[in-house]
């Protein structure tokens, strides 16, 4: 019996067995960089398929999509595999979520339209975390078919400009005005006070507690005014009721 029978054999095993277990996009899952071109395609998970990477028995792997960037966390399965807190993250992009903390259904969503500009900040930290922990392989929505961003990838970078605007302002404005120490005991009702230190803004000044209504987080919060003399010209800026005018310190009853 001619001897290579038994090669050809295998030589066809192999190749049935190639075809039939080697994922076919193998040749794409190594890119470190952003696809572009014709190739893109290869690349992009559409829904359905990145459904098939939830880590439940059977399934092709662990992925995890925000903002359209695919990420392999097989390496965090303890927080994405099946009994893992985070489970419900795992083949989907829920880039919605990681901002409302709503883990429900209809929370886990990639349509972040309804963020604010400062919400848009802190979903891009997200996204920098996972570049930073995880192998990004695949494209999702919002990527289109050639790989180029889609008007929603583009919509929510344009607040991502907006709201890291506003982030710097805020800073900004907090070593301008920091906010105060405070305390609050039983017998004596609330203090508020300000020390060089106060806020966690290290200054060479102390200042005189003020109540301040913030336009940016329509609150109302004790910040330290560096001359009272100033913050009588600013409508934001309050005195508290029966403290003088130069105290550092004051006694406030109920908050
Ligand atoms: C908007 C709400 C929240 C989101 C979107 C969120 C998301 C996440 C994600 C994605 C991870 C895994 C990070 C990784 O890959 O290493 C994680 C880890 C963790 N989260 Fe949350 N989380 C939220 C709220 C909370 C809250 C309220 C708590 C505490 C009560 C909490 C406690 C933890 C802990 C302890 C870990 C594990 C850290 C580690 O073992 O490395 N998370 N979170």
């Amino acid at each position: 019996p001619p001897f290579w029978k038994g090669y050809a054999l295998v030589a066809v095993l192999s190749i049935l067995f190639a075809v039939l277990f080697v994922p076919r996009d193998w040749s794409v899952l190594s890119g470190p960089k952003p696809p572009q071109g014709p190739l893109a395609a290869r690349l992009l998970l559409s829904r359905r398929e990145l459904a098939q990477y939830d880590g439940e028995e059977g399934s092709r792997g662990l992925y995890l999509a925000i903002l359209g960037r695919v990420f392999d966390v097989s390496k965090g399965h303890k927080h994405y595999g099946p009994g893992g807190a985070y489970h419900f993250m795992a083949g989907r992009d829920a880039s919605l979520a990681f901002i409302t903390g709503d883990f429900t259904e209809r929370g886990l969503t990639d349509d972040v339209s309804s963020l604010s500009p400062l919400q848009v900040v802190a979903l891009f930290d997200w996204l920098a975390f996972y570049q930073r922990e995880y192998k990004r392989t695949h494209l999702g929505r919002f990527y289109n078919e050639t790989g180029q961003p889609t008007e929603a990838l583009v919509n929510v970078e344009g607040l991502l400009a907006e709201g890291r605007h506003l982030k710097a302002q805020s800073e900004a404005e907090k070593v301008r005005l920091p906010p105060c120490n405070s305390e609050w005991s039983t017998n004596r009702g609330g203090r508020v006070w300000c020390s060089p230190k106060s806020g966690g803004v290290i200054r060479e000044w102390t200042g005189v507690p003020r109540r301040f209504f913030s336009p940016a987080s329509s609150g109302v919060q004790c910040v330290c005014v560096k001359d009272a003399s100033t913050a009588e010209e600013d409508p934001n800026l309050q005195k508290y009721d029966s403290c003088p005018a130069h105290a550092d310190s004051c006694f406030v009853g109920e908050h």
